[in-house]
């Protein structure tokens, strides 16, 4: 969800104006979910390299979290989204962490779009603390070395139970993953749209997973169409 500061500063606004019309994009963003059937949407909302901002900006976006779940709670859980979120936790404030957690207990049973909030979120720290649960795992003798695998290190990352992002679109021009769920992305198809986060819509979002359909994924393999999606978005 990038380039919320630049939408802002292109209208002489605040950065924390354009961080709120990107959360109207965020809204948008999860109904064209529900509507293109799609099972799981992952946002990027806060970096573990975003603490580098100005406080004012990081308040700002705490609360703008803090609003979204206290707000849009109660009707997630009505279109019957369940949210999974993934990053640090210890680190936050005890009121965030809360409400981060009542939107997981709240909606876990829900059997619709899984929205995943990438909050404090660092895919390489992810990988951190999976290796020092995995090394833990060996020291105790519960794991041996050559038990480890793909299936293994991917049971102690946040995102475990959640497949890989088959589709990653980053707004704002920006080409690079800046250290989103890096382990998972290793096959995702990467749509980049030079449209600025706040600009993000239902036509965009369709646009982007047209883009998709129509690629071949072969996963080193033969080549298969991406077939499904396209069903999806077509009716
Ligand atoms: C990147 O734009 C955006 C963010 C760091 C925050 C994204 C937050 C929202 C879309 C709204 C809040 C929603 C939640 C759930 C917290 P940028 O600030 O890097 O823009 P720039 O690159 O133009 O400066």
């Amino acid at each position: 969800m990038d380039g919320n500061g630049r939408w802002a500063a292109a209208r002489g606004l605040p950065r924390l104006a354009g961080h709120r019309r990107g959360l109207d994009a965020l809204r948008r963003a999860v109904r064209a979910a529900i509507e293109f059937k799609l099972a799981y949407l992952t946002i990027y909302s806060f970096s573990t390299e975003n603490w580098s901002r100005p406080l004012d900006e990081i308040q700002g976006l705490m609360g703008l979290l803090k609003h979204f779940l206290r707000n849009d709670l109660n009707a997630l859980h009505e279109a019957q989204i369940r949210v999974r979120v993934i990053g640090a936790r210890d680190t936050l404030q005890h009121d965030i962490r809360g409400l981060l957690e009542e939107a997981e207990v709240v909606t876990r049973f829900n059997k619709g779009l899984t929205l995943i909030v990438a909050f404090n979120y660092g895919g390489r720290q992810e990988i951190i603390a999976a290796i020092r649960a995995i090394a833990q795992k060996l020291m105790s003798g519960d794991l041996k070395i050559n038990e480890i695998d793909e299936r293994v290190i991917s049971q102690y990352l946040d995102t475990v139970g959640i497949p890989d992002p088959d589709l990653i679109i980053r707004t704002s021009g920006e080409q690079r993953l800046s250290n989103f769920l890096p382990w998972q992305a290793a096959y995702s198809e990467l749509i980049f749209l030079p449209m600025l986060w706040p600009d993000f819509d239902r036509s965009a979002f369709g646009a982007a997973l047209d883009g998709y359909a129509a690629r071949k994924r072969r996963f080193g393999g033969p080549s298969a169409p991406c077939e499904e999606i396209a069903a999806a978005v077509n009716g």
